[in-house]
Formats: structure tokens, sequence, C-alpha cells
């Protein structure tokens, strides 16, 4: 009786498996098949991003992103593109533009966001923990166009070596030139083309830090 009972459980159990594992064949094939499909999918994409994540299409956002219009006359445009990508993605514009946002464009408070482009990188920004500091003005100067009034060889000194261009044997100080410093050569350059295509503003501040 014992073991009818556990045969015939045995069976009843063995029926209900069979068709469990019917089932579960079934959904493991449609799994299995649109997990393929999923992974073809997933490669073509993976594919086109190899192809196109490239200078072009960070060039194409840098122009899509700068919130100011741009004087190529006599630059180089794909330096400039990817140079706005670089800043415009970069934080630069925290410390640079103050203050950052219009009145009603603070996206921080839910708002559309709307950058104060009235002073976009003229500087002016100051920071309590360093007394005297206030970010500098980026956009080129009114008489040669040079950012800051850097040159390329000064502006690298900058952003390399912390090198104040206006107080000799001083290091620039909150800015994060030992971070930025590390970009390629090739970024910098793009991120000072940039700056020259921008338009000139004057500083947003009476006096550069000199502390
Ligand atoms: C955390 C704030 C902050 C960020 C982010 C920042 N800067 Fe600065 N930057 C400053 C401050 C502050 C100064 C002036 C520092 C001083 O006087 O000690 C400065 C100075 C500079 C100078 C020197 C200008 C001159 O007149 O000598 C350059 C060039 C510069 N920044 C470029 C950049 C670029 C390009 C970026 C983005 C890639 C950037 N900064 C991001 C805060 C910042």
């Amino acid at each position: 009786m014992r073991s009818t009972e556990y045969s015939a459980t045995g069976a009843a159990s063995g029926g209900s498996y069979m068709q469990t594992s019917n089932v579960f064949r079934r959904v493991t094939l449609v799994l299995a098949a649109s997990s393929i499909v999923f992974l073809l999918g997933f490669d073509r994409q993976s594919g086109n991003d190899k192809g196109t994540d490239t200078d072009q299409m960070r060039i194409q956002k840098g122009f899509e992103v700068a919130p100011v219009p741009l004087n190529l006359e006599g630059k180089d445009r794909d330096l400039v593109g990817l140079g706005s990508y670089i800043v415009n993605s970069s934080g630069c514009t925290d410390c640079h533009t103050w203050p950052t946002w219009n009145p009603g464009g603070n996206p921080f408070l839910g708002q559309p966001e709307h950058m104060n482009t009235a002073v976009y990188l003229a500087g002016g920004r100051p920071f309590p923990a360093f007394p005297g500091v206030k970010s500098r003005n980026l956009t080129p100067d009114p008489n040669y166009g040079l950012p800051a009034g850097l040159t390329l060889q000064e502006f690298m000194d900058v952003m390399h070596h912390g090198q104040d261009q206006q107080n000799p044997g001083r290091i620039l100080q909150v800015m994060p030139w030992p971070v930025f410093g590390k970009k390629t050569d090739y970024e910098l350059r793009a991120i000072y083309e940039y700056l020259r295509a921008i338009p000139s503003l004057p500083n947003n501040y009476e006096k550069p830090s000199t502390r």
C-alpha cells in the first residue's frame, strides 16, 4: 500500500514534472530566441556606437550645447566644436560664469535651464573659503582675441602647472588645473580655440585675485 501510494504519487508528480518540463523547455526556447535577437541588436548598436562616438560626434554635440553665438572666422571649426563640448560638459561654466543662471533659469530649482550668457565665462565667482580669489574672465581680450588675454603657451602653462600669468610665481587656487591639465594637448588646444570663438566680455569683477 505504501509502495503503491508512493508510486502513484511518483507517477503523478512525474506527469506534472513532464508537463512542467515541456512548458519550461518552450519558455527556455523563447527566451533563448529573444536573447539572440537582443544580442544581435545590441551588437549592431554597439557597432554603431563604435563607429560614431568619435570626435565628429563630440564636435556636433559641442555646437549643439554652446549657449552663445560663435565666431568661427579664422578658427579651426572642428577644434571649436570639440572645445565647446569639453568646456560645456566639464564644469568650466560653474565657476567662470557668475551668477551661472538667469533668474528663473536655474535647473537646480527645477526651472528650465537658461545660462546667464550676459556674463558667459567672464569670471567673478567668489569662493568664501579662499578670500580674495575670484574666477577669471576667460573670454577673448578685445585687442588680440586671446582667451583671458593668454597666448596658447601661457594657457598651456596655466592648465598644466597652475602658473598665474598675472602674478608670476603664484599658483592658481580653486581652479582645478591638476585635473584639467591631464587632458591631452589636443583637447586643451580645442578648449583654447573655443574660448577664442566666444563673445568678448569685460571682466565680471574689479580686480583679479592676487592672494
Ligand atoms: C572649481 C571652480 C573652477 C572650475 C571648475 C574651473 N575654473 Fe578656471 N579658474 C577658477 C578660479 C577661481 C581661477 C582663478 C584662481 C586664482 O586666482 O587663484 C581660475 C583661473 C583660470 C584660468 C587663468 C586665467 C587667467 O587670467 O590667468 C584659466 C585659463 C581657467 N581658469 C580656465 C578654466 C577652464 C578652461 C575650465 C574648464 C575646463 C576651468 N577653468 C574650470 C575656478 C575654476
